[in-house]
């Protein structure tokens, strides 16, 4: 290159990393310092904000505000003071605490109290929250920049990445949510048999999209809704809803049966025996498509997912979750036969400004990176360790309780035999012995989700020491509920 190219300012090389001062920020390229608001920067939380703080942070600059204070001003800007209905603490009551800052196994409120943290962002954080491979992938790829409206090679490395553990699954489209995931997924069922209705499992959760918006689990039970005000008739005509673990009786109007492998989003419902593969064999007896629904399951169950855990193959597969590490990210895979139908190579239209951002690759990659096959039986070994202890706690005050586990996706249910299907999982979930449970462990510095229908989220950040502090709260609050 001669000097004059070198010095071009069009030129790539010319400018690696040096166009931008981003480089004057190693390591921070979101610096606190920045921050306007001082109260919610994690350098002015050092764990002793006080509680009883007023309104509003301009007058005090320094002090945080107290988590009251916090949902009071939330709810009058945002509706019910939540970007996502379930953080509200609706159907266990009280006022949500607002997360300052996480580290690992821990999430550190505005008030300064630690929680042992079994949310874990809904199970999108496996590796704890900020692991530093991810922390700081993220933080050279914004440096480099946020959105580009042009492909990266990261996006190829992840394509690759999901598509190397999964046989058959030979083309992936990124997106930038589980609800776009499936709702594309759907688009593509359709728009490759050329038929119009789809099956859905009553208590699966598939995201927000209109189509799916019915009998789910998750917020949408919480809210004691059956589905959503404003999605209308039409919208669902073709969605067909079955009982979950029963193998529905297909016809050639339908053009896919979508499924939680795993169902995580009324409590955990493992998949009877003979259901997936009952499923698949429907399925091809009617030429309909199969979706894996494995936003959750996808690289926690396993290094291969649902599929490689159950021995059967879904047409079609949806991620979310952990493959964008913490960030914004999903993923429709399938072979590429049915991938082809995706524009710009099909007539299924599907696009998004943000899809496979930048950050979120970067994200992703780093943590399927760490997630080997010992990776996924340590977890394993995680949640046995909490399925265990928290059993024996419940066991021994004597108050009727289940753990379900599938490898590492944990599950709790206020009742003596684990749910099967939404009707038993409803009538344990709204039992009433959940918001004592959650209130009391929360008080005590572990916070499961908000939530009777959600699962228990075990990172590979938590060790011994926070499973034990979990077990020994979990006895104190069992013999309190006895
Ligand atoms: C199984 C399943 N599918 C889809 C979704 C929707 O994903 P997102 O919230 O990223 O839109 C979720 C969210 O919890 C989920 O659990």
């Amino acid at each position: 290159m001669s000097d004059a190219a070198a010095n071009s300012p069009l030129s790539n090389k010319a400018l690696p990393n040096k166009a931008l001062p981003n480089s004057a920020l190693p390591n921070s390229a979101l610096p606190n310092k920045a921050l306007p608001n001082k109260a919610l920067s994690n350098r002015a939380l050092p764990n002793s904000a006080p509680s009883n703080s007023p309104l509003s942070n301009k007058a005090l600059p320094n002090s945080a505000p107290s988590n009251r204070a916090l949902f009071d001003r939330a709810e009058a800007v945002i509706p019910g003071g939540v970007n996502s209905p379930v953080r509200a603490f609706g159907s266990v009551g009280g006022t949500p605490y607002f997360v300052a800052r996480a580290s690992g196994p821990y999430v550190y409120d505005v008030e300064g109290n630690r929680y042992i943290d079994y949310v874990q962002s809904y199970g999108a954080t496996i590796l704890g929250h900020a692991h530093p491979a991810v922390t700081q992938a993220v933080q050279a790829a914004a440096a480099s920049g946020t959105s580009y409206g042009a492909p990266t090679h990261n996006e190829v490395r992840l394509a690759e990445e999901i598509s190397s553990r999964i046989a058959g699954l030979e083309m992936v489209r990124l997106v930038s949510s589980g609800t776009e995931a499936t709702m594309t997924a759907i688009r593509m069922a359709r728009g490759a048999t050329g038929r119009d209705r789809i099956v859905k499992f009553a208590g699966n959760y598939h995201g927000h999209s209109d189509a799916l918006l019915v009998a789910g689990g998750s917020g949408v039970a919480q809210q004691g809704l059956v589905g959503s005000a404003g999605v209308t008739a039409g919208a669902v005509a073709d969605t067909v809803v079955a009982p979950y673990n029963v193998v529905p009786e297909l016809n050639e109007t339908v053009a896919a049966v979508v499924v939680e492998p795993v169902a995580a989003n009324m409590g955990l419902v493992e998949p009877a025996a003979g259901f997936l593969t009952g499923l698949r064999r429907a399925c091809d007896e009617v030429g309909a498509l199969l979706i894996f629904d494995e936003v959750i399951t996808g690289f926690r169950l396993c290094y291969g997912g649902a599929a490689e855990w159950y021995g059967v193959s879904p047409d079609i597969w949806c991620f979310g979750k952990v493959i964008g590490g913490g960030l914004p990210m999903g993923a429709i895979g399938a072979s590429a036969e049915i991938m082809s139908n995706l524009a710009p190579l099909g007539s299924v239209y599907q696009a998004g400004t943000l899809s496979g951002n930048p950050l979120a690759t970067a994200a992703g990659l780093a943590v399927l990176e760490l997630l080997t096959p010992d990776a996924y039986r340590e977890l394993s070994e995680i949640s046995a360790y909490l399925q265990a202890g928290l059993t024996a706690a419940f066991d021994e005050a004597g108050v009727e309780a289940c753990v379900p586990r599938v490898g590492p996706l944990l599950g709790l249910f206020f009742g003596s035999e684990p749910p099967t299907d939404f009707e038993s999982a409803k009538a344990v979930c709204d039992n009433g012995a959940y918001p004592q449970f959650f209130h009391q462990m929360l008080s005590r510095g572990v916070a499961f989700a908000p939530g009777a229908y959600e699962a228990v989220f075990t990172s590979l950040a938590h060790t011994e020491v926070e499973l034990d502090a979990t077990i020994k709260a979990c006895r104190e609050v069992a013999e309190e509920m006895a």
